[in-house]
């Protein structure tokens, strides 16, 4: 990588924000046939929206929502083509769980693609659900505890 990559929180309706909606749109609707909604992006103000660059290139996103005084979810987590398999997405889930973990979160839970589960378990991430379909596909829930 020419540059070191660098991951940060991206206001709600800023341009980082608007870039990460076009990088969510490619790299998670535009494959299946479908396009983001207004379900998808209902919530989003309130959101934390982690942006991973490498210089001013945006090449991933995720974005986490507090769900109940414990849990964390973490949603919407894409690397561009061209840039998976570097360890971004890697990065980016221990990026979310120190900052979790920092806002004294005990869980972490999110849906994955069945294609995905072997990345969240590379992470320490388990499955806590039978396969259900959501944007088409099947997915399973998943969670890791943020306790050392
Ligand atoms: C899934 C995704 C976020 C992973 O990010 P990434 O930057 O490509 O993955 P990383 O390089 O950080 O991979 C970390 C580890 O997980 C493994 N891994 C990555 N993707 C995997 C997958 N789909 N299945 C199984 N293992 C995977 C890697 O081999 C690596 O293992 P290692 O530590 O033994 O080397 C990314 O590939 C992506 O955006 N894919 C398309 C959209 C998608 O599926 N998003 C997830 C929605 S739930």
């Amino acid at each position: 990588m020419p540059f070191p990559l660098t991951i940060a929180e991206a206001p709600y309706g800023s341009s980082l924000y608007s870039e990460m909606l076009a990088l969510r749109e490619k790299i998670l609707r535009a494959p299946l046939g479908l396009a983001l909604t207004d379900a998808d992006k209902r919530g989003d103000a309130d959101q934390i929206h982690l942006a991973a660059k490498i210089g001013e290139r945006l090449v991933g996103c995720a974005i986490l929502v507090p769900a109940d005084a414990g849990t964390m979810k973490l949603r919407q987590m894409a690397v561009e083509d061209g840039f998976q398999g570097q360890k971004i997405g890697q990065k980016i889930l221990a990026y979310a769980e120190t900052l979790a973990r920092t806002k004294a979160y005990q869980r972490i839970q999110l849906h994955a693609r069945e294609t995905a589960v072997g990345f969240y378990e590379r992470s320490g991430y388990h499955t806590v659900s039978g396969p259900f379909l959501e944007v088409t596909i099947p997915h399973r829930e998943m969670e890791k505890s943020l306790s050392l």
